[in-house]
């Protein structure tokens, strides 16, 4: 359609039917029941108010969504079709790692191919809009929604934010975008904004962070994925600095729209409006309502205040009838872009459906993507195992045999086609004897979500019992540990992020009877791990590996498939310790050991460093570096500077590595973190073949908010690090003149 045949069918629109278009409501309150991700599954609004609604969300399917879409617009007095949105978060039937997996991965490309595969099974399923990607900086392993966070560096998650909404929109920045064509999905950069950080990791915190901090670490990967053409924003529930982001002025209209060029659509969280009321924000719904519009938001997203108050807002005369003018055109475009008056249906097609969800390439892809997205954290020679007759395994724990090995945020139809390790691993022909140990989960503790794993002593002993007879029956032990899928995601905060006790149990009678431990870890968080390190002769951290995670494990185990990880996320020591993230800042008294005590930076009772930094990773050989070289010592603003390191593979195998860039500002007008990761470049090398990596540093690189708050670079000394983790201690340093 036309921008000016848009503008005439809002000129022929009611009050009420412009409003209608900027409320979103679950699918159970208009059709058929779907996934509900909120508190409130029903408004109970009359019939009349819910045939205005302009969005759904929560309904997948192709048949159910096209009849949805079909009784509704015969409905509607300008048979306006409906937007349909879902948490397409890490894959629609075909399940892939988890975001802060897939941030391990270190691979713009391969987070692209992810959320391309995902966009064609969602578009097919009758999707138009994805709530991905979540580009929340995280710092607190606490906090549940981690997991669907790239991890905590500002740097990488703006590259695998932009590489997402490539994957869902079909193009990037500078490119024509078409969301009409098919496999192209919407998609919605979320949670506006710092969501990632709430006080103690509990969920739905205050966030309280300095202008500085938010626009130096928490502003950046939105901003870049917006450049890159992402067509929706989504508020976050958070209040940040003691204002609801969803009433914030200041972050909606300033930041986001002025300052970040927005344009697009900005919907609200979930219920996110009303909840100013919880907040003391507002006095009710109506005052809600107020906040919301004038802060800018488009769509409401299930709360009463829209609907049932913004139309008397504006008859009152408290609200500018073109404030809901440029919402409703905001939603109205959108479904232009879309294609959606020509073709309501987009791709929603029952035979698409069947063919492309979960096919043999989706599959392939996600294997790929799993395998590669593992971090091997230990491995003192005992990987990859041999595939010979005479190795037997015990193939032992709560995930040994278990098809929930995908995200808080994923709702496959049929995850009983997902591989677990057991048949992975019997799919390499090797002799093992599985035993469960224990259950997921202890008596005493109950995931958000979910059955509660009931059980007796009795049950509980013969268990380890039968866990004990295989280890001592094998000659290794692969031990599937870890915690249950639904312990991250919404609510999933953790005050203690350490592995059940009874699993831990189960360890350490295992290792009674058998050293030769492999531990697999299961996680959508970094869990605190030192014992199941110390009881380990390998650690292989997997996340939330998704449908091909039965195999991508076995392969890596096996060494069909080279571990090439690195932490997106560190892995603390203890909980005490969180947040805890490498690029902080320099103290005036450094600990440079981390564990010294006095009148000295840290804790008397442990180490300032996590278990494992961000960016680490092993793999099944070893890489040498040399020394960073500077093609000059000082570099003037308008110039670029060239530091080249070689990389060597000193093992026996070929392996990936992802060299990482990092730089330090030595003195500055504030304090500078200690380090920033500004770059990182993945080498395939041969057994003792070198490769020569360079990167190219630029002024631009070295711009920070000042003591003026001016986004501009200070002369000075710069480091430069470039190794194979964010604790590399290989540097030079050069002058910005
Ligand atoms: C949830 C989440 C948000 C999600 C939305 C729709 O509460 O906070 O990430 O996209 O509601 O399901």
């Amino acid at each position: 359609m036309e921008y000016k045949q848009l503008e005439h069918l809002l000129h022929n629109m009611s009050l009420e039917e412009k409003v209608g278009q900027m409320v979103q409501l679950p699918a159970g309150m208009i059709a058929k029941e779907g996934v509900i991700t909120g508190q409130i599954d029903n408004l109970h609004l009359p019939k009349e108010q819910k045939a205005l609604i302009g969005s759904v969300l929560g309904l997948t399917g192709a048949k159910d969504l096209r009849e949805m879409q079909e009784n509704f617009m015969a409905e509607h007095p300008h048979h306006i079709p409906l937007l349909l949105m879902y948490d397409v978060i890490n894959g629609m039937e075909t399940i892939f790692p988890i975001p802060l997996g897939q941030g391990c991965t270190f691979s713009p490309e391969l987070v692209e191919q992810a959320a391309r595969v995902a966009a064609k099974e969602a578009t097919a399923s009758g999707l138009h809009v994805t709530f991905s990607p979540m580009l929340d900086l995280v710092r607190d392993a606490r906090w549940g929604r981690v997991m669907e966070s790239t991890g905590e560096d500002p740097y990488l998650n703006a590259e695998l934010g932009k590489a997402m909404v490539r994957g869902y929109q079909g193009s990037g920045k500078g490119e024509t975008l078409d969301l009409t064509k098919e496999g192209n999905i919407a998609g919605c950069v979320k949670h506006f904004a710092a969501y990632g950080a709430p006080l103690g990791g509990r969920e739905y915190e205050n966030v309280e962070l300095s202008e500085r901090t938010l626009r130096e670490d928490y502003f950046p990967a939105y901003q870049a994925a917006i450049e890159e053409g992402c067509v929706m924003v989504m508020t976050s529930f958070n209040t940040l600095n003691r204002i609801p982001s969803s009433g914030n002025k200041w972050l909606m209209r300033k930041v986001l729209r002025e300052e970040m060029g927005f344009e697009g659509l900005l919907i609200s969280d979930y219920s996110a409006v009303d909840e100013m009321i919880n907040h003391g924000i507002a006095a009710d719904s109506r005052e809600a309502a107020k906040l919301a519009i004038l802060a800018g938001v488009d769509m409401d997203m299930v709360s009463n205040a829209y609907i049932r108050y913004l139309a008397e807002l504006v008859r009152s005369g408290e609200v500018e009838e073109r404030l809901v003018d440029e919402g409703c055109m905001r939603v109205l475009k959108l479904k232009n872009d879309l294609g959606l008056f020509e073709n309501p249906f987009k791709d929603g097609s029952v035979e698409k459906e069947q063919e492309v969800l979960l096919c043999r390439e989706h599959r392939s892809l996600a294997r790929d993507m799993a395998a590669k997205s593992f971090v091997l954290l230990k491995n003192e020679d005992i990987l990859p195992l041999k595939k010979n007759a005479n190795s037997k395994v015990a193939l032992i724990g709560p995930y040994a045999d278990t098809v929930e090995m995908y995200g808080a945020w994923s709702f496959p139809k049929k995850p009983e086609l997902s591989v677990t390790i057991k048949q992975g691993m019997e799919a390499k022909g090797v002799e093992l004897v599985a035993a469960k140990g224990c259950f997921m989960q202890d008596e005493d503790k109950q995931a958000k979500v979910g059955q509660k794993d009931t059980y007796t002593k009795e049950e509980l002993e013969a268990l380890m019992k039968q866990a004990v007879e295989a280890a001592v029956s094998a000659e290794t032990v692969v031990l599937c540990l870890g915690e249950h899928r639904e312990y991250t995601g919404e609510g999933g905060s953790r005050a203690d992020i350490t592995l059940p006790k009874h699993q831990m149990e189960l360890l350490h009678k295992v290792a009674k009877v058998n050293k030769n431990i492999v531990t697999v870890v299961f996680s959508g968080r970094p869990v605190v791990i030192p014992e199941v390190v110390e009881n380990s002769k390998a650690v292989l951290m997997v996340w939330m590996p998704g449908t091909e995670g039965g195999n991508a494990v076995a392969d890596v185990l096996y060494g069909d498939v080279m571990p090439e990880g690195k932490l997106s996320m560190c892995l603390p020591r203890s909980v005490g310790q969180v947040p805890i993230f490498y690029n902080k800042f320099r103290t005036g008294r450094p600990n440079e050991e981390g564990t010294r005590v006095g009148f000295i930076h840290g804790y008397i009772d442990e180490s300032i460093y996590p278990l494992y930094p961000f960016g680490y990773g092993l793999t099944y050989t070893s890489f040498g570096y040399s020394e960073v070289t500077l093609s000059k010592e000082t570099m003037a603003k308008e110039e670029i500077l060239t530091a080249t390191v070689t990389v060597s593979n000193t093992g026996k195998r070929e392996a990936v590595e992802t060299v990482q860039l990092y730089l330090t500002d030595v003195k500055g007008s504030v304090v500078r973190p200690v380090k920033m990761l500004k770059g990182f470049q993945k080498v395939s090398l041969k057994p003792g073949e070198c490769k020569r990596v360079q990167f190219e540093i630029t002024e631009e690189m070295l711009r920070f908010y000042t003591i003026d708050m001016e986004y501009v670079s200070e002369p000075g000394e710069f480091y430069v690090w470039i190794g194979s983790d964010s604790d590399t201690k290989n540097k030079a340093s050069f002058r910005l003149v």
